[in-house]
């Protein structure tokens, strides 16, 4: 029988990303452009072409900057209007389409990714939803959670992404122990957050793109501190794993990991290089460094 199709799409964006300070001592890490583009509407318009139809912000300290970026800028309009800049006015009044709901709930203590998740209970439900980080953002034309709606709506439960990381990087990932690590998509046994090198359970990293149950909220509910003193999101699925059927799937595309300093300075290289204006110019430009 053919699985519901997934409507709401969870962003949790109250982290402080101290990583990028001070860039993001005032402003959101999330609003941080690609090009053009910041990368938390990247991340909405993934999930708008994976069928889902209602936005959910969990947001913190500096980021009223998201709620206003999906907002009407009445003042821009007016402006542009006057000065008859119709295709900047077009681009101002298109960030998403009109179909399309937003709602923001605060996390008044950024307490983890997991504790992030939880605060978006009330608004989603009773019903299996997305999770998408923002400052992870996967290239490739069939956009990664479109690829793991399709992997779900086969299996059933919850899909996760994952993707082969290096030995000198897994531990900063949730790592994923399967059945059968040459199948795709492959059934979850175990999964643990920023294991010791040494006893990682695999290659296969949890990146930021997520369909899951809403049994994983009673369960976030008891889920105490875990890594970095943080309720985490991994040790939630750990149980969930458990109780119900949770798959992990290596997608397709280039991954960047935008939330570190070099992985957002490769994605503004990697979509400069494919933008319609900027391709060439760009390129001939990286040629004569
Ligand atoms: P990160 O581990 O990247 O943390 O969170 P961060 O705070 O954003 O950045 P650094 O490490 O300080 O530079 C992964 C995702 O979980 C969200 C973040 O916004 C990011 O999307 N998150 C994390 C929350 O929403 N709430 C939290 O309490 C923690």
């Amino acid at each position: 029988m053919a699985q519901p199709t997934i409507k709401k799409a969870v962003f949790p964006v109250g982290g402080l990303g101290t990583r990028f300070l001070p860039a993001t001592k005032a402003i959101a890490k999330e609003m941080l452009p690609i090009v053009d583009k910041p990368l938390i509407q990247y991340a909405v318009e993934e999930a708008v072409e994976a069928g889902c139809t209602d936005m959910v912000f969990v947001t913190g300290r500096t980021k009223k900057s998201i709620e206003d970026h999906f907002d009407t800028a009445v003042d821009l309009e007016i402006e542009l209007q006057a000065k008859q800049k119709t295709t900047l006015l077009d681009i101002a009044r298109n960030i998403i389409p009109s179909s399309v709901n937003c709602s923001f709930i605060r996390q008044s203590h950024p307490l983890g990714l997991g504790h992030a998740i939880l605060c978006a209970r009330p608004i989603v439900g009773d019903e299996p939803f997305a999770v998408l980080l923002p400052d992870d953002m996967v290239d490739h034309k069939t956009g990664c959670l479109q690829q793991i709606v399709d992997v779900q709506r086969q299996t059933g439960g919850s899909t996760i992404a994952v993707d082969e990381i290096s030995a000198d990087n897994i531990t900063a990932y949730g790592v994923v122990s399967v059945d059968n690590t040459e199948s795709n998509p492959m059934r979850v046994r175990h999964i643990v957050e920023k294991p010791p090198r040494t006893t990682a359970p695999s290659n296969l990293a949890v990146i930021g793109r997520y369909i899951l149950q809403p049994k994983i909220f009673p369960i976030l509910e008891k889920t105490g501190r875990g890594a970095g003193d943080e309720i985490q999101l991994t040790d939630a699925i750990a149980v969930l794993a458990q109780q119900q059927q949770v798959h992990a799937f290596r997608f397709d595309g280039i991954r960047y990991d935008c939330g570190s300093k070099l992985g957002l300075l490769k994605a503004t290289v990697g979509y400069a290089m494919k933008h319609p204006e900027l391709a060439d110019e760009f390129r001939k430009y990286l040629n004569s460094l």
